[in-house]
C-alpha cells in the first residue's frame, strides 16, 4: 500500500520518490522548510499532491510560530511567499495557499490563535480529503467517456492506452487523475495494456507509473518519449490519458515536457487524447496556455543522468518542466465533477466554484 503523504502529530510523512523504484524510503519532519525542499527537490510531486503537501508545509510553519498575535500577520505573509516560491507550474500549490488564506482572512480578527490554527489544519486535512475523493469521481466519469468514444473498438478488442509521467498514487494521494481512470478501466476489463512513456529528464513514467502498474498487477510496457507516434502509425495505441499541472480557461493545458508531442501525434492519427484532473487544476483566471507560468529546472538534471554525467558540463541546456498542450488536440477534460467534452470556454468556467 502507497502512502504518498500523510500528517499526524504536527509530523509531515511522505515516501521520497526521487529514489523509487529502488529504494522506498519514508520521510518524516517537522521542518517547513524541510518540506519546501521536499516540494522543489521533487521528493514529493504530482499536482494535487504538491498542493496537499504545501498546505500541510503551511501547518508545519504556523505551527513554528512562537510569536504574539500581532506578530502573526507578517510571519504568516511570508510562510506563504516561500511556500508558493517552491514550484511555478502546478496551479494546486496556489489553490491549497489560498484556501488557507481565506480561513486566515475570515477568522483572525475573531478567533485566538488557538483556534484560528486548529481552523487551518482542519483546512489543510480537508484539501488532502477532497483529493483523495475526486480521484474515485474522475475515474468514474473517464471510463464513462471511454466506453463512449471508443465502443466500436471496445466490440472486438481491449484498448491499448498511452499514459505520460505519473499520475498515479503518488502524485494525487488516491487512485490517481489518469492512472485513476486507466486503474478503474483495466477493473471493468476495458485495458489490454498500458504504454509508459518514460519522461525525461526525471523519469516519472518509466520510474513511478511503471512501480504502480506493476503493484496492481496491470500489464504495462515502457517506452522512450520520441516512440508514441511510431507506435500510433503501428495501431499499437488506441487512446492517451494523462494528468495536468494546470488548465487554462480555453482548454490550454500545462503538463509534463512531452505531453503536447503525444497529443499532436495522437490528434494527427485520430486518436482520443485525454487530460484528467481534478478541478482544483483549473486556473479560471487565465484566458488561455500562453499565462501558465512554465518551471525551468537546472540545467544539470539534463546534463547528468542520476549524477553520472552524460554530456559536457558546459553545455547549454534548456530544461523545460512542462509544456503547454492546446485545447484543440484534446478529445476530452475529464474531472472529479463531470467529463468536459468540446467546448473548453464555456463549460469549465461553470464546474469551478
Ligand atoms: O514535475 P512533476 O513530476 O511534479 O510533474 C508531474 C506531472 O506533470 C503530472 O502529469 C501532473 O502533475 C499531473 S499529476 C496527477
Amino acid at each position: 500500500m502507497i502512502d504518498a503523504i500523510s500528517f499526524n502529530n504536527n509530523t509531515l510523512r511522505y515516501l521520497d520518490q526521487r529514489y523509487l523504484p529502488l529504494r522506498e524510503e519514508y520521510v518524516s519532519t517537522r521542518s517547513h522548510q524541510e518540506a519546501i525542499e521536499a516540494i522543489k527537490t521533487l521528493a514529493v510531486r504530482g499536482a494535487p499532491l504538491i498542493g496537499v503537501a504545501a498546505a500541510y508545509t503551511i501547518i508545519l510553519g504556523i505551527n513554528s510560530f512562537k510569536g504574539s498575535k500581532e506578530e502573526f500577520p507578517p510571519f504568516f505573509r511570508e510562510l506563504i511567499a516561500d511556500v508558493e516560491a517552491s514550484r511555478p507550474t502546478a496551479v494546486n500549490l496556489f489553490f491549497a495557499s489560498a484556501r488557507l488564506k481565506k480561513v486566515y482572512d475570515e477568522n483572525f480578527e475573531s478567533d485566538t490563535i488557538e483556534a484560528l490554527f486548529s481552523k487551518m489544519a482542519a483546512a489543510a486535512t480537508k484539501i488532502h480529503d477532497d483529493e483523495i475523493a475526486n480521484c474515485d469521481a474522475m475515474s468514474r466519469h473517464g471510463v464513462e467517456q471511454i466506453k463512449i468514444d471508443l465502443a466500436d473498438i471496445l466490440k472486438t478488442r481491449k484498448l491499448n492506452v498511452l499514459t505520460h509521467c505519473n499520475t498515479g498514487t503518488l502524485a494525487c494521494c488516491g487512485t490517481g487523475s489518469a492512472l485513476g481512470v486507466i486503474r478503474l478501466a483495466w477493473q471493468e476489463g476495458l485495458i489490454e495494456r498500458v504504454i509508459t512513456s518514460e519522461s525525461r529528464p526525471l523519469l516519472q513514467g518509466l520510474r513511478l507509473t511503471a512501480w504502480e502498474l506493476q503493484q496492481d498487477g496491470i500489464p504495462y510496457v515502457s517506452i522512450s518519449d520520441s516512440s508514441s507516434a511510431f507506435l500510433m502509425q503501428r495501431g499499437m495505441i488506441d487512446f492517451g490519458i494523462v494528468g495536468a499541472d494546470r488548465i487554462a480557461s480555453n482548454g490550454d493545458t500545462a503538463n509534463k515536457i512531452g505531453t503536447c508531442a503525444h497529443a499532436i501525434s495522437a490528434y494527427h492519427h485520430n486518436l482520443p487524447f485525454y487530460i484528467a484532473a481534478p478541478v482544483s487544476t483549473i486556473d479560471i483566471t487565465i484566458p488561455d496556455g500562453s499565462y501558465i507560468p512554465i518551471e525551468e529546472r537546472n540545467a544539470d538534471e539534463l546534463r547528468t543522468i542520476f549524477g553520472t554525467q552524460v554530456a559536457l558540463p558546459n553545455t547549454p541546456v534548456l530544461n523545460y518542466a512542462f509544456d503547454v498542450t492546446p485545447g484543440k488536440y484534446l478529445r476530452g477534460i475529464i474531472t472529479d465533477k463531470k467529463a468536459v467534452v468540446g467546448d473548453y470556454s464555456n463549460e469549465l468556467k461553470l464546474i469551478v466554484e
